[in-house]
Formats: C-alpha cells, sequence, structure tokens
C-alpha cells in the first residue's frame, strides 16, 4: 500500500468515531485531508465542523459541510487530526502544516482527540521530527536563543524557496526546532510553552491523543 492508501485508510476509520448531530473538530494536513472527504460522505449525520486552519476551512466549506466559528459553539464532541510523530502513549508532535495553535485550541475543548496517521509517524521518542513552536515575530530571536539553550537547533520556517518568513493563519512565525531527544515530552511542552513571545509549541502530551488509528500494511490498528 502506498503511503496516500494508508492515510486513505485511517480517514476512512475515524468516520467510525464521528458522533451524530454534533460538533466534529477538523485538523490539518494530508490525512485530515482525506478525512474531510470522508466526511463529506456523511455530512447530513453531523450539526457541522470547527476548523483548525483556513486551508481545512476552505476544504470542508467546497464540500458544502457547515463551518463554525469556535466561539459560536460550547462543545466540540469529537477532534480528528494527524500527527508529524505519535509515540504508543499518545503524546504527538503536530504542526508541519504550520496549524498548531489552532490545532492545540480546538482539541483542547474536544472531549475526545482520535489521531490518525500512517504508520511511519510511530516512534518510540518524540524529536526525530524538528520540533515546530509558532512565536509573536519580534519575539523570534529571543526565543530562538532560549530554544538554543535546551539543546536544540532552531531555525526560522521560510517561504517555500525563499528567505522570507513564513507566516501562520494567526500571523506569528514558526521556528523548527532540529535536534532535540525529547525525554519527557509533558516538561518540555510547559517550558516550551512558558518562553515569552512563544503562541504555542508543536508538542501535544499535556492533552495528547486518546485513541490513535494507525495505518499499516496489515490494516487499521487502534492505539488506547
Ligand atoms: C498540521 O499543522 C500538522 O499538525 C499535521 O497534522 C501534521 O503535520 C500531519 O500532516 P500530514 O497528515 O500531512 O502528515
Amino acid at each position: 500500500m502506498t503511503q496516500d492508501e494508508l492515510k486513505q485508510a485511517v480517514a476512512r476509520a475515524a468516520i467510525d468515531y464521528v458522533v451524530d448531530g454534533e460538533i466534529i473538530g477538523v485538523g490539518t494536513g494530508s490525512t485530515a485531508n482525506f478525512f474531510i472527504d470522508e466526511l463529506a460522505k456523511i455530512k447530513d449525520r453531523i450539526k457541522g465542523t470547527v476548523a483548525s486552519s483556513e486551508a481545512t476551512a476552505a476544504r470542508l466549506r467546497g464540500h458544502g459541510i457547515p463551518v463554525f466559528d469556535l466561539n459560536e459553539v460550547e462543545s466540540i464532541a469529537v477532534y480528528i487530526d494527524g500527527a508529524d510523530e505519535i509515540t504508543e502513549q499518545g503524546a504527538m508532535i503536530k504542526g508541519g502544516g504550520a496549524a498548531l495553535t489552532r490545532e492545540k485550541i480546538v482539541a483542547s475543548v474536544s472531549k475526545q482527540f482520535v489521531c490518525i496517521a500512517d504508520g511511519s509517524k510511530l516512534v518510540d521518542t518524540l524529536g526525530k521530527f524538528p520540533l515546530p513552536v509558532e512565536v509573536i515575530p519580534m519575539a523570534r530571536a529571543a526565543v530562538m536563543r532560549k530554544l538554543a539553550a535546551l539543546g536544540g537547533q532552531p531555525r526560522l520556517r521560510t517561504k517555500a524557496g525563499g528567505t522570507e518568513a513564513f507566516i501562520t493563519d494567526n500571523g506569528g512565525e514558526i521556528i523548527d526546532v532540529v535536534g532535540l531527544t525529547i525525554a519527557d515530552p509533558v516538561a518540555l511542552e510547559s517550558e516550551i510553552d512558558g518562553i515569552v513571545g512563544v503562541i504555542a509549541v508543536g508538542l501535544f502530551a499535556q492533552r495528547g491523543a486518546n485513541v490513535c488509528l494507525l495505518g499499516t500494511a496489515d490494516g487499521v490498528k487502534t492505539l488506547t
């Protein structure tokens, strides 16, 4: 099976976690896009969605699926999203698609987080994938110095093929931190979130996934 077929398989499996008549939180990225396409097939069963990025909102609306502003919504039944790395315990690195802050916000108000990922995302220890940190632009250099002091090599994310800083949906910039071995994801999440100028770190450990649907050659495996 190709990586896309594995992503499609977990996207299909995630439909079992959609709660009828409820609001569904929807993540960002290629796996989440497959999920959106599956969700479109059963869109009449749900009340609507909250999107974790402008790109996701546009894809949902393109399918005729209602998208609510989070401020209009009292509760979200389930949040479904991909990950860049995930451990058996449900701790994740996210933000390769730059949507980490909104993903974290939507996940934080959802009753359940279902992670959908192809098997290559499962790791014993987080940190091989560069850790994304969204920052207020004026704090970029100060935050980079603090991240370097934690043992990582911080790199400013730039627009494809250029040197200009990539700008997120929130007007922030992304620093990708290479070379961290994350032995204690909960502690590191708190430490980086506590640096002044950080909007959010792409470590999802304090609020990790409740369920992970992992696409493998032997079928979809469910980790809880
Ligand atoms: C988006 O900001 C990310 O958190 C994605 O969820 C993550 O990068 C996984 O993306 P893919 O599904 O494209 O691998």
